[in-house]
């Protein structure tokens, strides 16, 4: 069997921050592309610097600081776009410009109200004109799994002959199915004369739920790279998971025959990484990355694993990263043997950071007998992540129980001055919500709220989730507490912090 090589294409940062409800800040950007760095990816689509001034910066800090993997941003086929994109990678040691225009009839009739012969020659002036800045360009065909065959070969010879070296075919509406998009990928092959000048490659939306089914299929029929997602995050249902596709590749490898350079140690670690930072949870079943991708309930299968792990297990938890959590600390525990927890559990922090989560630490030691690796992973994100926030819970009071009106006060810092607010509300949550809406003048309407222990006991940290929509916006916040209303107000104010961020406010 013949051998390759396939090219992980990442666009957590571009795609997967488009989920709705994701936004990240620069700082966030830079930690998610060093981790992606680590777990050696070869492309990071870092951002589409023309959508917003913070996505700009975002690219240009990753091109800058980023030494390794390809930096690659995105622009549509207009001349801002693409002077845009080259001044946020000019600096990456190897730059990539990345730009798309919609090729299916749907799309140029009502999106884009342009006509064939003109898409045509667009898409060529982009190619062109995005090459005289740098060599590496890539141009995608929007909605190519719904665009005429014949046009698409036109499309694709005509931007390689224009100097692509990569053609990328996205699902953007994720509607095709496997064999049909693996037949796509032979017959673009087959049809387009220039194909072997440039790097084929794919990007699936998950709407059917066959984002990782289809890159398979095209890379089974001659794909050279792959674009994927970190926990599939992407527009609307995502785009497909980088977890799952590499660990498809190395897992069968005997049907495949594609080698890929990911270091799948840092999968789960990066899993986490860009869930606390988009702040959208990883459901429990995922696969790979899941919280329950290796436990297993029924007495049968417990019985087989502890015979043979092979029974019931086809990947080694410690492939992906996924280690027993060790307890480790205590309220005797000192600052060495913190900070040493914290490398290994791969933070690289400042010593004013690993002092600020060593006080949170100690406060939550004193309340709690055992603090878990997940416990210390919740303080490092509150007291020292944290969104840089326009908005600071300082304290909070709330009374509640049995035929009492609940009632919040809160007392926040905003910009260095002091707002107090007070509310009743049809719980103490609720109170409290309805106290912070007043103290910012955001009125949210809360979505969803989820609750979970971060460890076991009746002493573990709480930790909240929840979305909101205010100002046309759905936006993600997360907070953690040993106390619960303490923890949904933390989640509350985080959402509205993002949602100032994202507003520029
Ligand atoms: O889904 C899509 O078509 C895209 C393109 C910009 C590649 O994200
Ligand atoms: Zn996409």
């Amino acid at each position: 069997m013949d051998r390759r090589k396939v090219i992980i294409f990442d666009t957590t940062l571009r795609d997967g921050e488009q989920s709705p409800g994701a936004s990240l800040t620069t700082s966030g950007k830079m930690e998610i592309a060093k981790q992606l760095k680590k777990l050696r990816v070869d492309v990071i689509e870092a951002g589409f610097p023309i959508s917003s001034k913070g996505d700009f910066e975002a690219v240009k800090m990753v091109s800058k600081n980023i030494k390794g993997p390809t930096i690659c941003a995105l622009a549509r086929c207009i001349k801002r776009d693409i002077d845009t994109a080259f001044e946020a990678v000019k600096s990456a040691k190897k730059p990539r410009i990345h730009v798309f225009l919609a090729t299916s009839k749907i799309h140029m009739k009502y999106k884009l109200k342009k006509a064939e012969d003109e898409i045509l020659r667009l898409a060529q002036w982009a190619v062109k004109y995005a090459k005289q800045f740098l060599e590496d360009v890539e141009f995608s065909p929007e909605d190519a799994s719904r665009t005429d065959k014949d046009f698409l070969y036109r499309v694709i010879e005509s931007t390689i002959t224009a100097g692509a070296t990569t053609v990328n075919i996205p699902d953007t509406v994720g509607y095709a199915m496997p064999s049909e998009f693996g037949s796509l990928i032979r017959s673009i092959k087959q049809n387009v004369p220039s194909i072997d000048k440039c790097v084929l490659s794919v990007h699936c939306h998950n709407d059917l739920g066959l984002g990782v089914a289809n890159s398979i299929a095209a890379l089974q029929n001659g794909a050279g790279q792959v674009e994927c997602t970190i926990n599939g995050l992407g527009e609307r249902a995502g785009n497909a998971s980088m977890e799952e596709i590499v660990m498809a590749l190395q897992t069968r490898h005997d049907i495949f025959g594609i080698d890929h350079g990911i270091k799948t140690e840092e999968l789960y670690k990066t899993s986490q990484l860009v869930s606390r930072l988009t702040g959208i949870l990883v459901q429990p079943n995922k696969a790979i990355v899941g919280a329950n991708a290796f436990s297993h309930e029924s007495g049968i299968h417990q019985d087989g694993i502890l015979k043979r792990r092979t029974t019931y297990e086809i990947l080694k938890p410690s492939d992906v990263g996924v280690e027993k959590t060790q307890l480790v600390l205590g309220k005797h525990s000192g600052r060495h043997a913190f900070r040493e927890r914290l490398k290994k559990l791969g933070f690289n922090m400042s010593d004013n950071d690993i002092n600020k989560s060593f006080e949170e630490f100690k406060k939550l030691a004193d309340k709690k007998k055992e603090v878990f690796d997940e416990d210390i992973i919740a303080i490092v994100e509150d007291s020292v992540r944290e969104i840089s926030e326009k908005y600071h819970l300082e304290c909070l009071q709330v009374s509640s129980g049995t035929n009492i009106i609940p009632s919040a006060t809160l007392k926040l810092i905003c910009d260095n001055e002091t707002i107090e607010t007070a509310s009743t509300g049809d719980g103490p949550v609720d109170a409290c919500y309805k106290a912070i809406d007043k103290a910012t003048g955001i009125k949210g309407k809360l979505l969803d709220y989820s609750i979970r222990a971060v460890t076991g006991g009746k002493d573990a940290v709480g930790e909240v989730s929840v979305r909101v929509k205010a100002k046309g916006k759905v936006i993600t916040g997360r907070g953690t507490s040993t106390d619960i209303i303490e923890a949904s107000a933390k989640a509350y104010l985080n959402a509205m912090n993002r949602l100032v961020y994202k507003i520029g406010k």
